[in-house]
C-alpha cells in the first residue's frame, strides 16, 4: 500500500515518484500489480473516455463513478481525485459535499486547480483530514480564459505568480502539486521554495515526480502529440490489429472454431 507517508520519505530520499491517470476498473487492475505509486482519476476523463474536447463537461458524480472504479482495482494504490470544473467554486457546502463524494468513492486525496478564492476550501478541505493536492502552470479547467492548452509561465512575471501560488499553496496545507506545461526554467527556481511533493507533466525534470495521462502513454491515439509526451506502446496499432483480425475469422468463418463451442 503507498501512503502518504511513503511518498513524503521518498521524495526526501531523492527517489522520484511516478503517477499515472487511471479512470477504469479493468486499467486499474493491472496498475495495481505495477510500481506506480500514485494514480490520479483526472477530469481529463472528460476528454479520454468521455470524447469531449475540454474538461468541463464532467460532473462530481460522474468523477466519482470513476474514483470507485479505480479503487477496486488497485486497493492498494495512493488515489488522487480531481475536483472536476465549478465543483470547488459554489458554496462551502456545496463544495464539500463534492469533496465527500470523491473522499467516500475511494480517493485518499483531492485535488483541484488554482490558488485565488480557493484558499478557504483548501484550508477546510485540510483541517477535515484530507490531503490536498494543487495543480498549477496549465489549469485545464481555464482553458477559455488561457486561450487554449498552452505553455505557462514563460515571463518573468507570470514565472513570479507561479512561484507565488506554489508558496501559498503550501501554506495552506497542501502537501503537495502539480505543475502542467511550465519552463524546465521555472520548476528548478519553484522546487527551492517548496518542501510540497512536485509532480510534472510537461515541466520538466527538477519536479520530485512525473503523471501522464494513461491514454497519451500507451499510446492510444497517434494524432495528440505534445513534446513532453512518451509513448510506451502503440495501443492504437495493437488494437487495431486484433479489431482487425477478429473481423477477419469472423468473415472467414474462422471463428468460433470447433474447441470454442458449446
Ligand atoms: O486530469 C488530469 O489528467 C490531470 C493531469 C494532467 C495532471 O489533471
Ligand atoms: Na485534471
Amino acid at each position: 500500500m503507498s501512503n502518504i507517508n511513503q511518498l513524503v520519505a521518498k521524495k526526501l530520499a531523492g527517489e522520484k515518484l511516478a503517477m499515472l491517470t487511471c479512470y477504469d476498473y479493468s486499467s486499474a487492475l493491472i496498475m495495481s500489480q505495477s510500481d506506480v505509486e500514485m494514480i490520479l482519476v483526472g477530469d481529463s476523463a472528460a476528454m479520454v473516455m468521455h470524447g469531449e474536447s475540454s474538461t468541463l463537461p464532467i460532473d462530481y458524480h460522474t468523477m466519482a463513478q470513476h474514483v470507485r472504479a479505480v479503487a477496486k482495482g488497485a486497493p492498494n494504490k495512493f488515489i488522487i481525485g480531481d475536483m472536476p470544473f465549478l465543483s470547488y467554486r459554489k458554496s462551502l457546502d456545496e463544495n464539500m459535499q463534492a469533496v465527500e463524494t470523491l473522499m467516500k468513492a475511494g480517493a485518499h486525496a483531492i485535488k483541484l486547480e488554482g490558488v485565488t478564492g480557493n484558499e478557504t476550501l483548501i484550508k477546510h478541505i485540510v483541517e477535515s483530514g484530507i490531503p490536498v493536492m494543487g495543480h498549477l502552470g496549465l489549469t485545464p479547467q481555464s482553458v477559455n480564459q488561457l486561450g487554449g492548452f498552452k505553455v505557462q509561465g514563460k515571463s518573468v512575471d507570470a514565472q513570479k505568480k507561479i512561484i507565488e501560488d506554489a508558496k501559498t499553496l503550501e501554506s495552506l496545507g497542501c502537501f503537495s502539486v502539480v505543475l502542467e506545461c511550465v519552463p524546465d526554467e521555472l520548476t528548478k527556481e519553484l522546487v527551492k521554495y517548496t518542501n510540497m511533493i512536485t509532480i510534472g507533466i510537461g515541466a520538466g525534470a527538477a519536479v520530485d515526480g512525473q503523471v501522464l495521462v494513461l491514454q497519451d502513454m500507451l499510446g492510444f491515439s497517434s494524432s495528440f502529440s505534445p513534446k513532453f509526451l512518451r509513448r510506451y506502446l502503440n495501443t492504437e496499432k495493437l488494437f487495431l490489429e486484433a479489431f482487425n483480425a477478429y473481423a477477419k475469422d469472423v468473415k472467414n468463418k474462422q471463428y468460433p472454431d470447433q474447441s470454442e463451442q458449446y
